[in-house]
């Protein structure tokens, strides 16, 4: 088994975010934000995160904040919650969230919370509980939880909670180890995560576990480094990691690395992208790999830049 190439990460995330003109920069042009959240943390957990300069960054995501006080995905693009987060994440990692009118961050996010207590992604209303938790973790980062209908959000995420002890996108919707990060993230940051029935959740997740050792998202479908993330950070949040075998993980997400240019793909020999490549560091991170920062499986965000958001305020 080799080694994490942490050089060559370092070099292939600055590569793309240089490469602003590339075929994948032109398709993806609309997630840039998502794409700079996934980079930069990157850099962050391997301790590089001083290789870029921070002031460009953070103007740039300043132009893409809209009157609304959402974020869009890239300049004159149209908001959404999910580039909202990416966004404050970003600012969180830099530790300029005081560049921010954090009311007016929060008074978009409580705007798109439903009378049922689920949150809408943007203006155009699509539902999903996904959506609770961007909305939950973004409020959180910012201190304005106090914004929105807490007890009412609960209520909605534990509605998607399924027979399985899973949860899926709405009440009735399959459970996905994506959609049960979500809803565990967002009921452990709410501290409600007695709604949660920890065993059977925890045997359907150690149940992702296939035999190349990476995890899956569902039953029958094939393992992918993101899951490594989705499935770990879930069982950690509910005291069940040990039900995985650890060492067989780290072994696949090692195996998906591309030594030779650096970048982490869903699965060995595949192409690597840095959505990949940030989900298997942190998800190398969860797994205590040597040399990485801890990395908070609730906020998504390295343990130091939580630790400064609620304890050094
Ligand atoms: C799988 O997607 C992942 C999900 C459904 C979860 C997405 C979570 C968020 C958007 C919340 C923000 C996350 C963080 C870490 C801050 P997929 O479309 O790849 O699923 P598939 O494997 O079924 O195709
Ligand atoms: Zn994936």
């Amino acid at each position: 088994m080799g080694e994490l190439v942490v050089d060559k990460h370092v070099k292939y995330i600055l590569s793309v975010e240089k490469r602003k003109d590339s075929f994948e920069s032109v398709v993806l042009e609309h997630l840039r934000m998502n794409g700079a959240y996934w980079g930069l943390a990157t850099l962050d957990l391997l301790g590089k995160l001083d290789a870029l300069d921070s002031n460009e960054v953070i103007e740039w995501i300043m132009k893409c904040q809209h009157e609304s006080g959402g974020f869009a995905g890239n300049i004159g693009h149209d908001p959404h919650m999910l580039y909202t987060l990416s966004a404050v994440q970003v600012l969180a990692l830099f530790d300029k969230l005081n560049v921010l009118d954090a009311d007016k961050v929060a008074n978009y996010i409580s705007g798109l919370q439903n009378e049922d207590g689920s949150f809408s992604g943007d203006e155009w209303g699509e539902v999903d509980s996904r959506f609770s938790y961007l909305a939950i973790c973004c409020l959180s980062i910012l201190h304005c939880l106090d914004k929105i209908n807490m007890e009412k959000a609960v209520n909605y995420i534990a509605s998607c909670k399924n027979v399985d002890g899973g949860f899926g996108c709405t009440p009735g919707g399959e459970s996905h180890a994506g959609q049960i990060f979500c809803c565990v993230g967002a009921l452990a940051i709410t501290g409600s995560l007695h709604h949660v029935d920890k065993d059977l959740l925890g045997w359907w997740l150690c149940e992702r576990q296939v035999k190349s050792g990476g995890l899956n998202g569902r039953p029958e479908k094939l393992p992918d480094v993101c899951y490594s993330w989705w499935v770990l950070s879930s069982l950690i949040m509910i005291d069940r990691v040990h039900w995985i075998n650890k060492d067989k993980l780290v072994k696949f997400i090692l195996n998906c690395q591309d030594t030779e240019n650096g970048g982490i793909s869903d699965r060995p020999e595949d192409a690597v992208d840095v959505y990949h490549t940030y989900f298997g560091v942190a998800g190398l991170s969860l797994l205590e790999y040597p040399g990485l920062k801890a990395i908070d499986p609730a906020h998504a965000l390295p343990v130091d830049v939580v630790n400064r958001i609620f304890f050094q305020k």
